[in-house]
């Protein structure tokens, strides 16, 4: 009788749990992937390509995660170009919402 108790209880324990545990390790890839994929040409939110393109707020010319994504998946002259294969939504939009956050 016990047990059936016990049960109910550790599951919606898990369940309460693990939306927190997700957003915390989508931040942290954000951070990750950045630095895997764009760190690179854009050290610390810079431009080592084009010093007038960076990514920080106020120079950046894309102020929202649909239009960083956007640049992504269609970049202008001098940086690489990262389609759904090279980088899927998910990883896209927790770069891009790194880059808002953080620059
Ligand atoms: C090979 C170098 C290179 C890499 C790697 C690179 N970029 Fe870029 N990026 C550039 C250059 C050059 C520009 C300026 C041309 C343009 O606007 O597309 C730029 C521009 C941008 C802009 C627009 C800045 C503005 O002023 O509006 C964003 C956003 C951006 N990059 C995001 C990224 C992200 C996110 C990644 C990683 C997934 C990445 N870049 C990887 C070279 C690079």
């Amino acid at each position: 009788m016990k047990k059936l108790v016990t049960l109910p209880l550790v599951l919606s324990a898990i369940c309460l749990w693990m939306p927190m545990t997700n957003s915390a390790q989508a931040a942290a890839n954000g951070e990750e992937l950045f630095k895997q994929r764009c760190s690179v040409c854009h050290p610390n939110g810079g431009n080592i390509i084009n010093p007038r393109e960076t990514l920080h707020k106020g120079e950046r010319e894309v102020n929202t995660v649909e239009e960083i994504i956007g640049k992504m998946r269609n970049p202008g002259p001098g940086m690489s170009k990262f389609d759904s294969n090279a980088l899927p939504d998910s990883d896209a939009k927790a770069i891009a919402e790194y880059i808002l956050k953080t620059f």
